[in-house]
């Protein structure tokens, strides 16, 4: 079977190889998937360039951490799942190597992920495809939509209808957490830094943003999210930016409200004043990605709320290396798929 594969010391695009791999039977427990289409995250961007966690990768390494396709064959006493259930994978797996309840690592680094044609999990890194969603869609599910939902709905207090929502930018994550946001009866505020970008926010109807800031124009995009709630600040501030965003994310939010911290997109260590957080009585809450019982719970939200993943763009298997570029190109929004 076809597959991609990184090389240890893998430093850019240029070191990722095309390989055929062996098919292998899944053994007890365990339940052998045709992926159908993965999706990219940009901790794929760190893989492949060997920064993540300050480090390249040691062992080749199948990338991606995000997949949807369906069942093929299950191993003796799996319960859950048969052949041709579709299915997604959760972010955090045990490895197919080591016994059912070994220790969880996650897929694209340092397990093996999901650009593969056929990948082997145990039943408890699977979950049914919500609806009628397309494998496309359901791709985009494992990582970003999951970290959007832990930390609308589960990191704190939960949003509720009437809330104001911060997202900071439009990548994957904070299109997840736009949708789930407004289809709780939240408003939502955006910040990116294109016009045009914001236009597209805004006009995705029923499940859009409201209100868009530039923060490339607006440096203090903060006072602009504070004009926009009539000084009060927003209930939940959805934070990928990190050290460089941070104390303004504070600024932005309301007394008693909370900041999810999910990505550190303008770097890891500066020096911010925690004052307004402090102040205003407000909670930081550390994400990583979410548990499958919160998978499941933001497929039951996706079902009844016919949310369909905002994707940008899907290639094919063969011009995945043009994902990984126009992930880099920054010229998206929402997410971007292979199709298998
Ligand atoms: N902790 C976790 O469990 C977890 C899970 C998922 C992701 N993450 C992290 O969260 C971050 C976002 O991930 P993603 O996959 O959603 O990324 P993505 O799809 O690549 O989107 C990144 C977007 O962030 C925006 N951005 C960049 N710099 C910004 C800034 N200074 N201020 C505001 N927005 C900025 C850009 O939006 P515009 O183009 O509109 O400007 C960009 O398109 C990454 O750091 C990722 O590693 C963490």
């Amino acid at each position: 079977m076809r597959a991609y594969v990184l090389p240890p010391g893998c430093t850019s695009i240029a070191d990722v190889r095309r390989v055929e791999r062996p098919d292998r039977d899944p053994r007890p427990g365990q339940v052998l998937v045709r992926i159908r289409a993965a999706s990219l995250n940009r901790r794929d961007q760190a893989v492949v360039a060997g920064t993540y966690f300050g480090r390249p990768i040691t062992s080749d390494t199948i990338p991606l951490s995000d997949g949807a396709g369906d069942v093929i064959a299950v191993g003796d006493g799996v319960t859950r799942f048969k052949p041709g259930d579709r299915v997604a994978a959760t972010f955090f797996q045990t490895s197919v190597e080591g016994p059912p309840l070994g220790e969880r690592g996650s897929l694209g680094s340092p397990l093996d992920g999901t650009l593969v044609e056929r990948m082997l999990v145990y039943e408890d890194g699977l979950v049914p495809i919500p609806g009628d969603l397309s494998f496309e869609e359901a791709a985009c599910l494992p990582c970003a939509g999951v970290t959007a939902w832990n930390a609308l709905m589960v990191a704190g207090r939960p949003i509720k209808p009437g809330d104001t929502v911060l997202v900071l930018g439009t990548g994957g994550v904070s299109m997840f957490a736009l949708q789930f946001a407004r289809a709780a009866g939240a408003r939502v505020i955006a910040t990116s830094s294109s016009d045009e970008k914001l236009e597209r926010v805004k006009a995705l109807g029923a499940l859009g943003a409201s209100d868009g800031v530039n923060y490339a124009r607006t440096p203090d995009w903060h006072k602009e999210v504070l004009k926009l709630t009539g000084g009060r600040g927003v209930d939940c501030v959805v934070e990928v930016g990190g050290v460089g965003t941070l104390e303004r994310s504070f600024e932005s939010t309301a007394a008693g409200g909370k900041i999810t911290l999910i990505g550190v997109l303008t770097g890891r260590s500066a020096d911010l004043s925690p004052y307004a957080l402090m102040w205003k009585e407000a909670s930081l809450h550390g994400i990583r990605v979410g548990t499958t019982d919160m998978f499941e719970q933001m497929n039951r939200a996706i079902e009844a709320n016919r949310i369909r993943p905002i994707i940008d763009r899907t290639f094919p298997f063969d011009e995945a290396m043009a994902a990984y570029q126009h992930q880099a190109s920054g010229t998206f929004i929402g997410k971007i798929v292979v199709r298998l």
